[in-house]
């Protein structure tokens, strides 16, 4: 019997790896104990909401006694909510933007989901810097547009612009970025988001289907060392800019992200109607109501970066003191190291699993002979690995 669609079963008979290292992970936590297991393959951020959040949820229990005070609302979401997001996000972007240019949604993979129902053909194509966030490929597929993901300069990870340009065929629909990225903790500099920004105003010359320009950052708030991310919407009239909360104020359950459409985008009201439409035939309706009202009264509170840079810092430490190599996250959580030795990073995995270390292979980013870690966990975690880490290291050199 065909309970389920070949695709999804597809899907899932080819478990992404971070499913397969966190089943490994719930294997290895039942044998030797959840606290002797350093489990680094999940992003999911550990530390608790901003006081604000505590503090909105507390008066909002004294109104829900209101009639729809829980209701239906615009698909788009509560225009107070819209309102404040496009104050809050003009400043961030450095462009003018008004309510009717910004639609909540659940998180920035409903952003995701949204844009590329509005706006993928079947057979369409999304260019991504490789390595990438995986989802990206399922999202896309959704609306059955292809992920072509395009390897980034090594050893940095920064974008290969003529490779990314080389990618853009008649069928290129969105060229997606993220930044600070997931898996890499790169953050793309102006100018080479500026000539990113100029191939594709070439490309987009005299074209029917003009290709948007989309940055997917839920990670935006967390770069280190004052390094700057720049805003994508001054870059590109076809620029969307994607984000969500559920980082910065470590609210990932409640699923609020946004979409914002640059102001200068020809037909701009026709994109933002089909992207409203879409947060409602999608099945989310709007983003969740308690999840807007508590953005609204945080909006601009963060949870605290240092607590992240001094994990990164610890982690870094360790990677070195293990002769792991790595170019420094600057920002997001996430570590993306070369497998050392001759091993590839499967191989290497495994070889931390022996030592109840958790990572997940870089070719579930679409790049072997990595290994990405996360660090949203308590720096202890952090520390008690580096012994584990050194021995892996040295088992797998002496391999090589
Ligand atoms: C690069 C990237 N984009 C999007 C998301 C989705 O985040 P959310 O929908 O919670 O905002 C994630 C989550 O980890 C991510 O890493």
């Amino acid at each position: 019997m065909q309970v389920i669609g070949t695709e999804v079963s597809r899907i899932l008979q080819n478990a992404s790896w971070i499913r397969r290292m966190f089943e490994a992970g719930i294997e290895l936590k039942q044998k030797h104990g959840a606290d002797r297991v350093c489990d680094f393959t999940l992003g999911n951020p550990d530390l608790p909401p901003v006081p604000e959040v505590g503090r909105a949820l507390g008066r909002l229990a004294g109104t829900v006694d209101q009639p729809l005070s829980l209701g239906y609302m615009p698909n788009a979401g509560l225009t107070s909510t819209r309102q404040r997001l496009a104050e809050y996000l003009a400043r961030e972007q450095q462009v003018p933007l008004t309510a009717q240019q910004v639609v909540v949604t659940c998180g920035a993979a409903g952003g995701l989901n949204v844009l590329f129902r509005t706006v993928l053909e079947p057979g369409d194509e999304v260019i991504c810097p490789s390595p990438y966030f995986v989802e990206y490929g399922f999202y896309a597929g959704n609306y059955g547009g292809k992920l072509v993901p395009v390897a980034s300069r090594l050893p940095d990870f920064r974008l290969d612009l003529q490779a990314l340009s080389a990618a853009i065929t008649d069928r290129t629909r969105v060229v997606l970025i993220d930044s600070p990225n997931n898996p890499t903790g790169v953050v793309y500099h102006q100018d080479e988001l500026q000539a990113l920004a100029a191939r594709l105003a070439r490309a987009n010359a005299g074209r029917e289907r003009p290709i948007y320009l989309v940055s997917d950052e839920p990670y935006r708030f967390l770069a280190y060392d004052g390094v700057a991310v720049p805003p994508i919407l001054p870059l590109s009239p076809f620029s969307v800019a994607i984000g969500s909360f559920s980082k910065s104020l470590s609210l990932a359950g409640e699923r609020i992200g946004y979409l914002a459409v640059s102001p200068s985008m020809p037909q701009a009201d026709e994109l933002l109607a089909g992207l409203i439409l879409c947060n409602r035939i999608l099945g989310y309706v709007n983003a969740p109501v308690l999840g807007q009202r508590l953005v609204e009264a945080a909006l601009g509170a963060t949870v605290d970066v240092g607590i992240y840079r001094s994990r990164r810092d610890a982690m870094a430490e360790i990677l070195r003191h293990a002769g792991i190599e790595f170019p420094l996250p600057q920002g997001a959580f996430y570590f993306f190291a070369k497998v050392p030795g001759r091993v590839d990073d499967v191989q290497f995995c495994q070889l931390l699993q022996e030592e109840l270390i958790l990572a997940v292979p870089g070719r579930g980013f679409g790049l072997p002979g990595y290994f990405r870690l996360t660090y949203c966990m308590d720096e202890a975690i952090i520390r008690r690995a580096a012994q584990g880490f050194r021995k892996a290291a040295d088992r797998a050199r002496a391999k090589g």
